[in-house]
């Protein structure tokens, strides 16, 4: 979502006189883009943008998974609008569907603090290629493809037309849990696989959008989704993302609920 969470985090340390060193004036917010491509049309024809400001991936002809904090809670949702089938959204080929219901995951509190995760039921079937979960925990370490329709640069304020995709590295847990100590946000280590690269990162925008990686086939599959991170391709704060492998069973049994 558009909106910044862990920048307000760090808004109420900063106001609370607990000023980190580490963020300081002699170190300038990262303002260059967020290192990525421009996709093009059919090269992640299951990416679709959400009209909350997040991405999505269609895992089944009528089922978007997202992440938790771009949606409301579970139930009834006709709010939302899924725009598919493009790269570039605004392009002639780009088709639309609209949400009618929403399973959240039951232990979403906020986006910081794991359980990042939904499924959005369309009111009719895209027919588009479907995105497939990674099977087990053996794809969440390497190199990994990340995608959105967010800001190119944290000081951009603006939404991309064209979707952008770039590869990260996952990072251990262990690590970026350090790394985010300083900010007081406690990393939910079992339900998050955190990833970065020098000047490469998800953005404000792109969440909810998948972390895809090949698997033997040169298929995609999807092992993550894009959750939060303290400003965007800051070296200090890797990215953090949804670990799929650790939500798989529920996912799919919300799927199979609401397909
Ligand atoms: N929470 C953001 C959103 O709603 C995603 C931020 C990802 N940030 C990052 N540095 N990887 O779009």
């Amino acid at each position: 979502m558009v909106r910044n969470v862990p920048l307000i985090a760090l808004a109420i340390l900063l106001a609370s006189g607990d000023v980190p060193t580490y963020a300081g004036a002699d170190r300038p917010p990262v303002l260059e883009v967020v290192g990525g491509n421009e996709a093009k049309t059919g090269e992640f024809p299951w990416a679709v943008r959400l009209s909350t400001g997040c991405g999505g991936a269609l895992t089944a002809p009528r089922v978007v998974l997202t992440a938790g904090h771009c949606v409301g809670p579970t139930g009834p949702n006709k709010k939302i609008t899924v725009t598919a089938g493009v790269a570039d959204l605004e392009a002639r080929g780009a088709v639309t569907a609209h949400s009618v219901a929403v399973i959240r995951a039951p232990g979403f509190v906020t986006e910081t603090r794991g359980d990042d995760w939904a499924v959005i039921k369309l009111d009719r079937a895209l027919g588009l290629p479907t995105l497939d979960l990674v099977p087990d925990a053996s794809g969440d370490t390497g190199d990994v493809t990340v995608m959105g329709w967010g800001q190119t640069g944290e000081g951009s304020l603006r939404q991309e037309r064209r979707l952008h995709y770039a590869t990260v590295s996952t990072i251990p847990d262990d690590t970026c849990a350090k790394a985010y100590l300083p900010t007081k946000i406690a990393l939910v280590t079992e339900d998050s696989i955190c990833a970065a690269r020098h000047g490469v990162d998800t953005c404000q925008g792109d969440s909810g959008g998948p972390m895809v990686r090949r698997d033997k086939e040169g298929r995609w599959a999807q092992v993550g989704i894009v959750s939060w991170g303290l400003g965007c391709a800051r070296d200090a704060y890797p990215g953090v993302y949804t670990q799929i492998s650790r939500f798989r069973t529920a996912i799919l049994a919300a799927t199979r609920k609401i397909a």
